[in-house]
């Protein structure tokens, strides 16, 4: 059948389409009616020359093909395409007798199925319904993955942003105190220091250095006349400065769900080995790790630097003090890690 002169082209351009048939007369009149379409046409007489075509050139969005082939058939060739170029549509070429086959084929995934012999007015509305309804299962793709993407762009936005916000308060608290000034920086690159010696590495020693960064950052809620006082706390004094780990992980829930190591850090900083520590009384390993490693590093930085109740103490007797309380206060692997990081006890001072 010659193609109609009414025909209009189903897609601009130079679409490709692969037409798969082992008799080449028909191979070639479908050929003539889809490069009328605008097609441009590969062919293959078998369902497996078809795979090698389709290994050469790749994915393309349509395929013609008949059921019945010599060494592989339609359904063969169609389940194997459906596998491996899941996004090309695949019309089924079959005869009367096989329709039951034909309502087969469209189980398996085939866009539609065709009657021979095959007039050009039906293969062309059935390539538009195919190549339509493709078009709409790849933009509705399209979409969810830019929705899924711009959510997930706006969530991390939005906690840099709160990030942002908690560091600079960070920041702000040292910079009312010349005592703690540039304290959490150092206790930071401290436990740094330490864990990647322990072999921390990536998202891990990442939520180290942040929770490092804000261990204290619930001392926000705690009055100045307690957090700078020189003598010693009364009860109830040390009770609201013992609030704030607790306080400080309240602060950071947004970031619960991605750095729940962050919160655990700020939660439990102040836990000892021994159980005798705050705020939840926790003993050895059921503290965090990562608390573990930056309370060592805590007490370092707290001895060697100077505090209103008293001066600093040299590095080589803040290295002493941490291996006497290894094992009561603190976790003696994360203190050996701390000596053997900073050997000579020397500081980070320098560098706030
Ligand atoms: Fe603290």
């Amino acid at each position: 059948m010659p193609p109609s002169q009414h025909a209009q082209p189903v897609v601009a351009g130079s679409a490709k389409c692969l037409v798969v048939d082992d008799e080449p007369s028909v191979r070639s009149f479908l050929i003539r009616m889809l490069q009328a379409q605008g097609f441009q046409c590969f062919e293959a007489s078998s369902g497996r020359e078809a795979l090698l075509v389709l290994e050469r050139i790749g994915e393309l969005p349509l395929i013609v093909s008949d059921m019945r082939m010599p060494e592989m058939d339609g359904i063969s060739f169609l389940e194997v395409v459906r596998e491996r170029y899941p996004d090309t549509s695949v019309i089924m070429l079959t005869g009367v007798s096989e329709t039951s086959t034909a309502v087969d084929c469209l189980h398996r995934g085939a866009a539609d199925f065709l009657l021979k012999p095959v007039s050009m007015s039906e293969l062309q509305a059935r390539i538009t319904r195919a190549l339509e309804k493709r078009a709409l299962v790849l933009q509705n793709r399209f979409y969810q993955e830019n929705l899924e993407r711009q959510v997930h762009e706006q969530a991390v936005r939005i906690q840099e942003l709160f990030l942002q916000g908690v560091q600079m308060l960070a920041r702000a608290l040292e910079a009312k105190d010349s005592y703690t000034r540039g304290h959490s920086i150092r206790v930071s690159q401290y436990a740094v220091a330490t864990a990647s010696h322990m072999g921390f590495e990536g998202p891990s020693l990442d939520g180290i250095r942040l929770g490092g960064e804000l261990h204290d950052i619930g001392k926000i809620g705690t009055r100045e006349a307690v957090l700078h006082k020189a003598g010693s706390l009364t009860a109830e004094e040390f009770r609201q400065i013992s609030e704030h780990p607790v306080l400080g992980e309240r602060m950071l829930a947004p970031l619960a769900q991605e750095s729940p190591d962050v919160l655990r850090i700020v939660r439990s900083h102040h836990e000892r080995l021994d159980g005798r520590g705050f705020p939840d009384g926790l003993r050895g390993a059921n503290i965090p790790i990562e608390a573990r490693i930056v309370a060592v590093a805590d007490a370092f930085d707290a001895m060697t630097t100077r505090r209103p109740y008293r001066d600093s103490r040299p590095p080589a007797d803040a290295l002493a003090e941490l291996r006497r309380v290894a094992g009561s206060q603190l976790d003696p692997d994360a203190v050996e890690a701390f000596v053997q990081t900073h050997p000579s006890g020397q500081t980070v001072a320098a560098l706030v």
